[in-house]
């Protein structure tokens, strides 16, 4: 028994050192150790033997095993070895080739506008908050003065959802909502970005779908020269100092009085053109001084409270920073467009 498991090493062992793939190793290995080998039928068969003779074959047997596996595993090394030195013989990498180039995507033109609102807002102390789109018609009108009936609401045709839910028309829901949350006995600054959704037949000034920035702050005795200030502030950081700002009459029902803000023309600053009509002044947004129901019907008393809100179009101020003659290039997505204003 024991000189048969020895010659079964030595010869293991040569086939093994013949082994020419891992393949053929692998092949080895199944035959000598595998289930159905001679190491396993050796080690099967210990209960026939004498217990004198059983110790010393299976000590013998173990060792034979470890022995095959060893050189099996080293010239496993060795096959694997020479494999990648063949592989990285044959391969070759030209490191001059040039490297393809990576298209890399930067943010929508509008994204850095609102971004850059929300900068110069946040320096004026405002903080910036957020509403739900799918609004409902109590925010989206009757909390801002609007009851049912009211005709001020034909001026934002709606996309109703339900007969109390709709798209929101305006940003301004959030001015409500905010105040609500503030229950009447602090301060509130705040400003909101946000997609807003009116019924317009889309055209190089009108889309179905854009973008406003409310503004509004409440505290006691805000005067409409904190709004004129605070808008004057805005104008001159966003457009440049050298343009100045008029604030005209105008209505919400919302706000009471309620301004409309131009900005003077930057091609002909007040002379008037083409591009400002001839009036000398371009319109900017719409604003004014919160009127005392809204308050109330928010918590606070017009008595001691009184705030002013604002809301402006970040497409539009786009258009008149950049130029842009259409609308509808903020959501076609022509790269071309969006690239001009994105130096990548
Ligand atoms: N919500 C108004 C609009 O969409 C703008 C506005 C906001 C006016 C706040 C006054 C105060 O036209």
């Amino acid at each position: 028994m024991q000189e048969k498991l020895q010659a079964l090493q030595t010869e293991a062992l040569e086939h093994v050192e013949q082994a020419k793939t891992l393949a053929d190793l692998q092949n080895v290995r199944v035959s000598y150790l595998g289930k159905k080998g001679p190491i396993t039928e050796v080690l099967r068969g210990m209960g026939k033997l004498s217990p004198e003779e059983r110790p010393v074959i299976g000590e013998l047997a173990n060792k034979v095993r470890e022995a095959i596996t060893e050189a099996l595993d080293t010239k496993k090394q060795n096959l694997e070895e020479a494999a990648l030195n063949e592989q990285l013989k044959s391969e070759t990498i030209d490191v001059t080739l040039p490297g393809r180039p990576v298209q890399v995507g930067g943010s929508h033109l509008l994204t850095d506008i609102v971004t850059e609102i929300e900068d110069l807002f946040i320096g004026m102390g405002f903080e910036v908050r957020e509403g739900p789109e799918v609004e409902t018609d109590y925010y989206n009108f009757e909390a801002l003065n609007l009851p049912k009936d009211h005709p001020a609401r034909d001026m934002q045709d709606s996309f109703y959802i339900t007969e109390e839910l709709l798209l929101r028309t305006h940003t301004s829901p959030v001015q409500a909502r905010t105040m609500g949350e503030y229950k009447g006995n602090k301060p509130v600054k705040m400003i909101c970005p946000g997609k807003v959704y009116r019924r317009d037949t889309d055209d190089a000034t009108h889309s179905h779908q854009f973008t406003q920035v409310e503004g509004l702050y409440v505290d006691k005795d805000v005067r409409m020269s904190d709004l004129k200030g605070v808008l004057n502030q805005f104008a001159k950081q966003f457009f440049g100092e050298e343009r100045e700002i008029r604030l005209r009459p105008s209505f919400f029902p919302f706000t009471e009085p309620s301004v409309e803000m131009d900005i003077s023309c930057k091609v002909c600053h007040g002379e008037g053109c083409s591009v400002c009509k001839k009036t000398g002044w371009i319109e900017i947004l719409g604003g004014g001084m919160v009127h005392p129901d809204v308050l109330e019907m928010a918590g606070y008393d017009p008595e001691v409270y009184s705030g002013f809100a604002f809301g402006m179009g970040p497409e539009r101020i786009a258009m008149l920073k950049y130029g842009v003659d259409d609308i509808r290039h903020f959501y076609t997505n022509d790269v071309r467009f969006l690239k001009q204003y994105h130096q990548v």
